[in-house]
C-alpha cells in the first residue's frame, strides 16, 4: 500500500530494471526457419518478406555458418518445389534425393551440431497447395497420414534431428511416431504443430514457397477443414494433449502474437517444451510499418519476442532471429 510501496522504485534505472527483469531473449530461444530452392548461387529475397531469402544448397552452407557464428543452432527447413514435381499425393516428398533430403545432409555435413528440424506436410509438393491429398471434395485424413509418416521417415534417414508435422491431420503424430519406432529411429524427435490456426498471417510464407491453396470447384481456397478456427480456445488444448499422447516431444502454437492466450493455456497445462511460431505475416507487418517510419523496428521486434516468451514459449520460431541476436550482442 502507498506510500509503503512505491512501484516506481524498481524502475528507476536501467541497471535496476535489468536486475529485476523476468524475461530475457537469448540465441538459445530461437529456431530459424530457412527456405531452400534448387540451383546454385541463389540467394533471392522474398518480395513480401524484406531481408529474408531463399537459398540454394551452396549459399545455404554460408548462411548456416553465419547463423552458427551468431549462436543460432537450430533451424527449421522448408523447400520450394518445382511445379513439374508437384502432384496430388506428395510423390516427390518421398524422393530420397529430393531437395529437402539433400538440404538436411548438406547442413549436417557442414555443421553436425546444428539441430535440423524439417517441415512435414504436403503443401509445397501439392499441385493444389493443400497439406493433404485431395479427393472427392475433401482433404483425406488417413491416406495423407500414411504419406506424412513415409515423408518423416525419409527426413530421419537423411539425418533430421526432428520432424515437424505442420499439416493438422488427425492422428498423424501417432502414425509418424509408430513408423519411426518400427524403423529404428528412436531418437528422431517430433515437434508437432499442435495448435495451428487457419490464419491469414501465412500469406507471405505461401509466396515464399509458391504454395497457396488453389481454387477448386468443390473445395474452398483455404485450409479451414483441417487448421483450427481462430475463435476457439478449448480445442487448442485438446489437440495439444492428444499430440503429446501420440508421441510429440515438443508442441507448438501458431501464429504467435494473436494467440498468446493459447500459449499461456498450453504452457500451464503441459509438461513438454512449448514452441511458438511467429509467422511470416507478423514479420511482414513490422517490416512494412518500419520501412514507412511508422514503427521503431528493433524496439517493436524485441517487445514482440519478449511477449511471446513471457506468454510461455520455450522456443520461438522467428524470421527475426538474426536481427534479434545481432541487437542483443551489440
Ligand atoms: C505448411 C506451413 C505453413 C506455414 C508453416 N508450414 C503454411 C500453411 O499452413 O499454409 C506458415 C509459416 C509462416 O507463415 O511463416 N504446412
Amino acid at each position: 500500500m502507498y506510500p509503503l510501496q512505491r512501484n516506481r522504485r524498481l524502475r528507476s534505472s536501467e541497471v535496476l530494471r535489468k536486475l529485476v527483469r523476468e524475461t530475457l531473449i537469448t540465441p538459445n530461444d530461437f529456431l530459424v526457419p530457412l527456405f531452400v530452392v534448387e540451383g546454385t548461387g541463389i540467394k533471392e529475397e522474398i518480395a513480401s518478406m524484406p531481408n529474408y531469402f531463399r537459398f540454394s544448397l551452396d549459399t545455404l552452407v554460408t548462411e548456416i555458418k553465419s547463423l552458427n557464428a551468431l549462436g543460432l543452432r537450430s533451424v527449421l527447413l522448408f523447400v520450394k518445389v518445382e511445379d513439374a514435381l508437384k502432384d496430388n499425393s506428395g510423390t516427390e516428398a518421398l524422393n530420397p534425393d529430393g531437395l529437402m533430403q539433400r538440404a538436411i545432409k548438406t547442413i549436417k555435413d557442414s555443421a553436425p551440431e546444428m539441430i535440423v528440424m524439417t517441415d512435414v506436410a504436403l503443401d509445397p509438393y501439392s499441385k493444389y497447395g493443400h497439406d493433404g491429398i485431395v479427393s472427392e471434395g475433401s482433404i483425406v485424413n488417413d491416406d495423407t497420414n500414411a504419406v506424412l509418416a513415409e515423408m518423416a521417415l525419409s527426413h530421419a534417414k537423411a539425418g533430421a534431428d526432428f520432424v515437424a508435422p505442420s499439416d493438422m491431420m488427425d492422428g498423424r503424430i501417432f502414425e509418424i511416431r509408430s513408423l519411426l519406432e518400427d524403423e529404428g529411429f528412436h531418437n528422431t524427435g517430433i515437434m508437432s504443430y499442435s495448435a495451428k490456426y487457419a490464419s491469414a498471417f501465412y500469406g507471405p510464407f505461401r509466396d515464399a514457397l509458391d504454395s497457396a491453396p488453389v481454387a477448386l470447384h468443390n473445395i474452398p481456397k483455404d485450409k479451414k477443414t483441417y487448421q483450427m478456427d481462430s475463435a476457439n480456445r478449448a480445442e487448442a488444448l485438446n489437440e495439444t494433449l492428444q499430440d503429446i499422447e501420440e508421441g510429440a516431444d515438443i508442441v507448438m502454437v501458431k501464429p504467435g502474437l494473436c494467440y498468446l492466450d493459447i500459449v499461456r493455456d498450453i504452457r500451464n497445462t503441459v509438461q513438454v517444451p512449448v514452441a511458438v511460431y511467429q509467422v511470416s505475416g507478423e514479420y511482414a507487418m513490422l517490416k512494412a510499418a518500419s520501412e514507412k517510419g511508422w514503427l521503431d523496428h528493433d524496439q517493436v521486434m524485441m517487445e514482440q519476442l519478449t511477449a511471446i516468451k513471457r506468454a510461455g514459449a520455450h522456443i520461438i520460431a522467428s524470421y527475426f532471429a538474426k536481427d534479434a541476436v545481432r541487437l542483443i550482442a551489440d
